[in-house]
């Protein structure tokens, strides 16, 4: 079977351990912190922070996958059925008693067996059931502690009454002052949106964290023990060609190792070669979406990627740069850049322009 996890969040022996960043962020929980948690997409910010809470003793945690909210009622059901899996039957029972006015119902799950409970929708309309669904936490909280997070939280501004949710948010929040909120993200200018903003009701609200790349050596005795779970070996210097191609990036590591585990057979020892093969399948699954976006580029936006994808390209602003790529002048380069970070292709790094997927950038290099 395929040893390698991508796309969900990853835990056990799937997960490689970030001993640091656990120990950080644990301690800030630990002392009923609000942290929010913030870095490049599929760097692992979800699996680490549930890792990090679930070995926390003495602190339950309350995961709320706030994606795609739509509107109060989908918060408030959210947010209720994420209880369900903090207790017992008595647990939701007092749930279900606690925010009695949205019409509370027990279902089972078809597949596990176990309790879930969910909200009338209909009932769920207004600000004042965020309150009631808020207040619930603050008396659970009262008995049992909990650290309550909020997984794609940026998606709460595409509820209509998103100003009024979010206020009334931050104000529950702040007669909580031992109960750790962590507010995660992945689309990072709506994120800023809401924590610095002068006039968000968050801003300035939570202490900030970072998940960056993940410590190589650790990730490489990682990804070692994973191909021989699969049957595979593998050197170290393989293992960097794959760290490289993949940015360091947890989940998109993850997934070049399951296309060059799958263009391998059992008992191979891995080369550089099969992992140039394993890049050509993510190519192959992804090239649609890649054609797609590099279609809708204005030429100087496609002049300037195909500039930041090779990897010894000179700074971006100079005259070589403008030069080797045909672009006019510096105040085009800025705007394709403009374009490129809001349709979230490349970000900005330490003042370098990276590329979002470095799966893409590869493609991009090759064209
Ligand atoms: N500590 C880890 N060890 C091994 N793989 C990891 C680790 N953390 C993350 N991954 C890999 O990255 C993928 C994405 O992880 P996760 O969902 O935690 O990241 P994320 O930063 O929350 O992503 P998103 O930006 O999509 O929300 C996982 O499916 C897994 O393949
Ligand atoms: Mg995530």
């Amino acid at each position: 079977m395929n040893p390698f996890k991508y796309g969900c969040v990853v835990a056990g022996e799937n997960y490689c351990r970030r001993p640091e960043l656990q120990r950080q962020l644990g301690e800030l929980v630990k002392s009923g912190q609000n942290v929010v948690v913030q870095g490049p997409r599929r760097m692992g910010k979800t699996s680490l922070v549930v890792e990090t809470v679930n070995s926390l003793r003495g602190i339950a945690l309350l995961y709320v996958d706030l994606f795609s909210v739509k509107s109060v009622g989908d918060f408030c059901r959210k947010v209720v059925a994420a209880t369900a899996k903090c207790g017992k039957r008595s647990f939701l029972e007092r749930t279900a008693e606690l925010v009695k006015s949205l019409r509370p119902v027990f279902t089972v799950d078809r597949d596990t067996g176990a309790p879930t409970i969910s909200v009338d929708l209909k009932a769920a309309r207004n600000v004042e059931s965020v309150e009631e669904v808020m207040d619930m936490i603050a008396s659970h909280s009262a008995a049992k502690r909990f650290c309550v997070v909020f997984d794609e939280f940026q998606d709460v501004l595409d509820i209509p009454e998103a100003d009024a949710v979010l206020a009334s948010l931050r104000s529950k929040i702040q007669f909580l002052p031992d109960t750790p909120f962590i507010f995660l993200g992945s689309v990072r200018n709506r994120m800023r949106d809401i924590f610095d903003s002068p006039r968000s009701p968050f801003f300035k609200s939570a202490i900030s964290f970072g998940v960056e790349r993940i410590e190589e050596s650790a990730m490489t005795d990682f990804l070692i023990g994973r191909f021989r779970a699969g049957n595979r070996s593998i050197d170290r210097e393989t293992v960097g060609k794959i760290l490289a191609t993949a940015d360091y990036i947890s989940g998109d590591i993850q997934e070049l190792c399951e296309t060059t585990w799958l263009v391998t057979g059992d008992g191979h020892r891995i080369s550089a070669g099969d992992v140039a093969k394993g890049l050509e399948a993510v190519f192959a699954r992804e090239s649609r979406a890649f054609i797609s976006t590099f279609g809708k580029l204005t030429a100087v936006q496609a002049s300037v990627l195909k500039g930041l994808a090779d990897p010894d390209h000179c700074k971006v602003f100079s005259g070589e740069f403008l030069e080797t790529y045909g672009i006019r002048n510096v105040g085009s380069v800025s705007k394709a850049l403009k374009r490129l970070i809001r349709d979230e292709i490349i970000y900005e790094f330490n003042g370098e322009y990276l590329f979002e997927n470095p799966f893409f950038r590869e493609w991009v290099r090759r064209r």
